[in-house]
């Protein structure tokens, strides 16, 4: 009874004291971890529990469990050896390899009480309970109740709210399953009004901020690649989201903080949003122990549009960078270490790092890259792009023509509703259509096809801004890459079939000649035929299109990046680089061609096919996709979530072999490859000898992580790499004529 009442006394005196509001305050609890047991499965049933590591005795550990809204955790004697027990011990063996915790150390929980004078607590050493005083101050584990956030069940529950102070903001966020969840942050004054075509400027706002729900998505329209609608959206959208495993109250220099991973959405610099379930991070938090960002940044012709002399550009890439600004301030209140920032991204995300990586003016705010997909035959736009041909025909579409100054020009482009920039309108895709072409005649000397693939891009600075400094190319050839970081490339083997059916060559009976030229024009087209990289059969129409969404493949991905790699100083460029290839991905949607699903004729790796298995998101996303296709297809998914994991913490994509061993069998899977150690009964066969991903060199195989994985060679030497070469890639050939 006594007990009791001191108890409730307690949990009065925690939750006062505390915010304003209700939620407690981390500053009163001490520092938090949220414990689950991942394997990535799509039962999502993995043991949670929540470690209060701050010593209390055990009435205020009880305390502690009831103010996060949870109890103690209950070990009960007859179920030693559930599944459940089975999986924290595996929890706890990591807390004491990270040094967490102490092999020696003791933990409060619940246990069945034999009298009151004493308490049970669990000893990590000796895998049991043992008698102890009920004033003996020792961490305690709760109960973690609320479910993994899925497509299905998004909500926040009221009871797991929690309060963090940085500076002097504070954020009331939320637990999951498998991390704190703190949502919706701003991290740039909204880009509206005289803001919109501006570089993003400091968040002025209030500073007790309501993290619980994602913020609006960049105003775009809907894509076509996709069924699901992605919530709200405008053009006030500059917020981020921090999944994270840890939360210190009062870090310090003493405060092991853990890796961060900021990410950019893809979606051709015209679409995309952090508030996709695809780029949840719960996952990367509680299986890789790293604290994951992913934030909105604005698009198409908001984000990159630019006049003579007036605006920047690059506004999407300026908003990149405020947000990595924002994280050097206040992720390690939120358990990250700001020295240990890696930023990767999909497509025009990884497009995105690049344009990071080229930036002085990022210049200490990440410390790794990894590029995911990233076209690298596209050149940046000089700014003549938009002022000449881009930025008449938009203004044109939303009514800002006519004879007017610069000034009055940006004026009016700042006062017609941003839905008018949006590429769903007739007058918009006019305008599209009009100047993808001037594009490909005036500049890249291309096709139309390929040069209305990303219609806006980011912008090569000319005013000192120190945004996109040049071309990726020139930096990397004088040696001028101003972000020196250890850089991992990856790709996908079969990138361009998904364009095959967008691009209308789906249906084709053209025999491949005629589709060459279609996507090349007259010029490369013939080159790649003669150079014999491809001798189909015209009347297998797979064969012809397997052919030219290879060589798409090759021309925009696979030959520009192994060019790019191979003629730069790569050693003062990247203190470390890794090259890798999945060549077995599962498709994102179910709106993508047939060939990037399962079939009988070619399973494609497709453009997109690698997010998913990365983030391990076919857990938590169920519309709109297939559900892993098999046992093997979750294997894979661990195998590329670990290497891009171990990439985060290590900077290198080759897990510590002792992480994977202390985390039980829900990594078993990866161990056994980088071990070289399959069992007979594994679905993956038998492999001679252990993987080591190794760093790219022009002479050495690049790495296939497929399943199993293998190295294969460098495309370089491939002949429709030579073809390419011999014409010239893209970003050689551009220049801006009459
Ligand atoms: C599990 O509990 C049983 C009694 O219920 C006991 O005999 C056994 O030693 C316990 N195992 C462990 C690992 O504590
Ligand atoms: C999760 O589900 C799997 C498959 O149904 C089962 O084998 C495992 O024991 C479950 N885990 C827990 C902790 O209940
Ligand atoms: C915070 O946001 C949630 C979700 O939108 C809402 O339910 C709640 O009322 C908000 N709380 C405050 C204090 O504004
Ligand atoms: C264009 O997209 C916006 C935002 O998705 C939508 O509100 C609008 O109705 C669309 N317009 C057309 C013509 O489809
Ligand atoms: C930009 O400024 C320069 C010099 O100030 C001027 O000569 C040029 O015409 C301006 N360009 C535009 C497009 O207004
Ligand atoms: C778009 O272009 C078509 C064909 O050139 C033309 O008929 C139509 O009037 C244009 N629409 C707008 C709104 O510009
Ligand atoms: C465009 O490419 C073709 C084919 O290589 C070449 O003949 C032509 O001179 C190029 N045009 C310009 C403006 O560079
Ligand atoms: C594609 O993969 C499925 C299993 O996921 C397999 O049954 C099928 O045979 C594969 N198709 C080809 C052409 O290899
Ligand atoms: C490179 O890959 C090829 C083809 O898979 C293989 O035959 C060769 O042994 C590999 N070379 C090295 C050095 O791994």
């Amino acid at each position: 009874m006594k007990a009791e009442f001191l108890i409730f006394v307690l949990c009065l005196l925690l939750s006062q004291g505390l915010a304003e509001d209700r939620h407690p305050l981390v500053a009163s609890l001490g520092a938090l971890r949220v414990l689950h047991y991942n394997n990535l499965g799509p039962q999502n049933n993995g043991t949670s529990a929540v470690l209060a590591y701050d010593h209390s005795n055990y009435a205020d550990a009880t305390a502690k469990c009831t103010a996060i809204g949870e109890k103690l955790f209950p070990w009960s004697l007859s179920q030693n050896n559930s599944q459940t027990h089975i999986e924290l011990d595996y929890e706890l063996d990591y807390l004491v390899f990270t040094k967490e915790l102490g092999a020696d150390d003791y933990l409060w929980l619940s246990t069945e009480q034999k009298n009151r004078k004493s308490c049970s607590a669990f000893s990590i050493f000796h895998r049991k309970t043992i008698q102890k005083s009920c004033t003996d101050k020792l961490p305690v584990l709760c109960t973690s109740t609320p479910p993994a956030t899925t497509d299905l069940d998004e909500a926040a529950r009221e009871t797991t709210k929690l309060t963090v102070t940085s500076n002097d903001y504070t954020f009331t966020g939320y637990r999951d399953a498998r991390s704190f969840r703190f949502l919706g942050i701003p991290f740039a004054s909204p880009p509206i009004d005289d803001l919109r075509f501006a570089p993003p400027q400091p968040y002025t706002g209030q500073k007790n901020l309501n993290a619980t729900r994602m913020g609006d998505s960049c105003i775009q329209s809907r894509s076509s690649l996709s069924t699901v609608p992605i919530g709200g959206m405008s053009e006030n959208c500059l917020y981020l989201n921090v999944f994270t495993p840890f939360l210190p109250p009062n870090f310090n220099k003493a405060t092991a903080l853990l890796p961060v991973a900021v990410y950019f959405y893809g979606g051709a610099f015209t679409k995309g949003t952090a508030a996709m379930i695809d780029y949840d991070g719960g996952n990367f938090a509680s299986r890789s122990d790293v604290v994951v960002i992913t934030l909105n940044y604005r698009l198409g012709a908001l984000g990159f549009l630019s006049t003579g002399n007036l605006t920047t550009g690059s506004y999407g890439i300026q908003d990149q960078i405020m947000a990595l600004e924002w994280i050097q301030k206040h992720i390690s209140a939120l358990g990250g270490d700001p020295s240990h920032v890696t930023i990767f991204g999909q497509s025009s995300g990884g497009q995105s790092v690049v344009a990071l990586l080229s930036s002085t003016a990022a210049k200490g705010l990440f410390s790794g890259a990894l590029v995911q997909s990233a076209n690298f035959d596209l050149p940046w736009f000089p700014r003549g792009i938009y002022s000449r041909y881009i930025t008449p025909e938009v203004a044109k579409a939303v009514g800002c023509d006519g004879d007017i100054s610069e000034a009055n020009l940006v004026d009016c482009l700042r006062s017609v509703p941003a839905s008018m920039y949006l590429d769903n309108s007739t007058a918009f895709r006019n305008a599209t259509k009009a100047f993808s072409s001037s594009i490909a005649s005036h500049f890249y000397n291309t096709t139309e096809l390929i040069s209305a693939a990303e219609p806006f891009m980011p912008m090569v600075d000319d005013t000192g801004s120190g945004v996109v400094d040049d071309q990726f190319n020139n930096l990397l050839t004088n040696n001028n890459l101003p972000i020196n970081v250890p850089t991992m490339f990856t790709t996908v083997r079969d990138e361009a079939s998904l364009y095959t059916d967008i691009l209308g060559l789906g249906s084709t009976q053209a025999p491949l000649g005629t589709l060459l030229k279609a996507i090349f024009g007259d010029a490369l087209a013939t080159k790649i035929i003669s150079s014999g990289a491809y001798n189909v059969d015209d009347s297998d129409h797979d064969a012809v299109l397997k052919a030219a969404s290879d060589a798409l493949t090759h021309s925009q991905w696979m030959c520009p990046l192994g060019y790019l790699l191979d003629n730069s100083n790569s050693n003062s460029a990247f203190p470390s680089l890794y090259e890798l290839q999945i060549a077995d991905g599962h498709a994102q949607t179910l709106q993508m061609p047939a060939i990037c699903s399962p079939n009988s004729r070619y399973n494609a790796s497709c453009h997109t096919s690698d997010i998913l298995l990365a983030w391990g998101t076919l857990n938590t996303k169920t519309e709109d996709v297939q559900p892993y296709y098999d046992d093997r297809d979750i294997l894979h998914s661990q195998l590329v979530h670990d290497v891009f994991g171990a990439f985060f913490r290590e900077r290198n994509p080759n897990p510590d072999l002792e992480f994977l061993k202390v985390r039980g069998p829900a990594y078993a899977s990866t161990l056994s490859i980088f071990e070289g150690e399959f069992s007979s009964n594994s679905l993956l066969g038998r492999a001679e000898k252990a993987l080591v991903i190794e760093q790219y060199t022009p002479e050495r195989n690049m790495t296939l992580l497929g399943m199993l994985p293998s190295s294969t060679n460098n495309f370089e030497d491939e002949n429709i790499c030579v073809a390419l070469r011999d014409y010239g890639f893209t970003f050689q050939r551009a220049q801006l004529s009459d």
